[in-house]
């Protein structure tokens, strides 16, 4: 494969992944991925800036070959997680002089996980300036977008953000750069969910950074290239903010229809107050947009029958996920139907731990509800309305 030129001698030299279907063997990938590599020629030096994800590395070091590259004098890790990093070892056995330009954090991650050299590894700090000649390397270390070890590398002449996993989207693409279109709205949004949201409070201080650098190019490492990075920062600035949307989740599993019924009569009823809801099937339903949902979510209902003496272990699991993820919703609540008992709202209310809604009394009934109980569902709805006006939602 030839490298494309993005611009004035940086190439990019990563590849799609269009049969990879499962990411972190947790989310479903829609449209498959690409592992962003780049290749950047000073007058002097030459840089790669992240590699590749193991099973390409073969044609990855070809793809080297086939271009003409004999020499690699440093190997930018931005991140240490594999998916960019494990074909370092084959590179610098492929490029016997090249070092490895990192952070200590990530020189660490490099040494344990990837049993790479100490000397073979250079150690960067934040603002640190390394030249290739007439192109100078700028690291800016980002911790928390989303390891520990994350920096971004900035070349400073041609206004170029490597950004690595942040900014970036589960999408394969052929043309380099991002359409902005409802696709990669989609995609980015996703990613975000699974991948940054947890850490939204370093997503809006790093936002802001790339903001005021103002760089040509935002390049990460899935996805397509950003050569309007207006775009994906602004979505950025959206998702990751503190306010939520007028919009309730309901993530639900049903097994004989009480709990099914439950959320119907929640979600016409919230919907003819003037809020926006997604109702979740959590058996058939993508979890990926489970997370997306999540990421606007002021209130997040969970529908939930139970099972044996506890709540429906998928809604379970669904409810571990949101709370490793994170969301900024302020108010929870569970409705749900059982046979013989259990405590099933307090159960899925206790895991709640990572962004502690308040909670808004639950509805659990036994079997089908009753005409005579809907006015509980009543109260709950009413409760839900007013809590989001009194944040200004409604
Ligand atoms: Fe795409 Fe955190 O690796």
């Amino acid at each position: 494969m030839q490298f494309k030129e993005i611009n004035n001698n940086v190439f990019y030299a990563g590849l799609n992944d269009s049969n990879r279907v499962i990411f972190d063997e947790l989310i479903p990938l829609e449209h498959g991925t690409s592992y962003n590599s780049y290749l950047i020629k000073g007058s002097n030096k030459t840089a790669v800036i992240d590699t590749m994800y193991p099973p390409f590395c073969d044609i990855y070091l070809q793809n080297f070959d086939k271009n003409g590259i004999t020499n690699v004098d440093y190997i930018v890790a931005n991140h240490g997680e594999q998916d960019h990093s494990g074909s370092i070892p084959s590179l610098l056995e492929k490029f016997p002089n090249a070092k490895v330009l990192t952070n200590q954090t990530c020189k660490q991650n490099l040494m344990e996980m990837l049993l790479i050299n100490e000397d073979r590894i250079q150690v960067v700090s934040n603002n640190e300036e390394i030249s290739l000649g007439d192109k100078t390397l700028r690291f800016i270390l980002a911790p928390g977008v989303h390891w520990p070890d994350t920096m971004f590398t900035y070349l400073v002449e041609d206004k170029m953000l490597f950004t690595c996993d942040f900014l970036g989207s589960h999408l394969t693409f052929d043309d380099l750069y991002a359409k902005n279109d409802e696709l990669l709205y989609s995609m980015a949004k996703r990613y975000y969910a699974e991948i940054m949201m947890p850490f939204a409070f370093v997503c809006r201080k790093y936002t802001s950074l790339i903001e005021n650098l103002n760089p040509n190019y935002v390049l990460p490492s899935h996805g397509p290239l950003h050569d309007n990075p207006k775009f994906i920062i602004d979505c950025y600035k959206d998702w990751a903010s503190e306010t939520p949307k007028n919009l309730v989740l309901i993530p639900y599993v049903s097994m004989y229809g009480s709990t099914e019924e439950m959320v119907n009569y929640v979600d016409k009823r919230l919907n003819s107050l003037g809020i926006n809801v997604i109702c979740h099937d959590l058996v058939r339903d993508d979890l990926g947009d489970l997370a997306v949902g999540l990421v606007d979510a002021a209130t997040i209902v969970v529908g939930a029958p139970m099972v044996l003496a506890g709540p429906h272990p998928i809604a379970l699991n669904a409810v571990v996920l949101a709370n490793a993820l994170k969301p900024k919703a302020k108010f929870a609540s569970v409705i749900g139907s059982y046979g013989w008992g259990g405590k099933l709202a307090e159960t899925i209310s206790s895991l709640f731990t990572t962004f502690k809604p308040e909670i808004i009394e639950p509805v659990i009934v036994k079997g089908k509800i009753k005409e005579t109980e809907k006015n509980l569902l009543d109260n709950l709805v009413d409760s839900i309305a007013e809590k989001h006006k009194n944040i200004g939602l409604l």
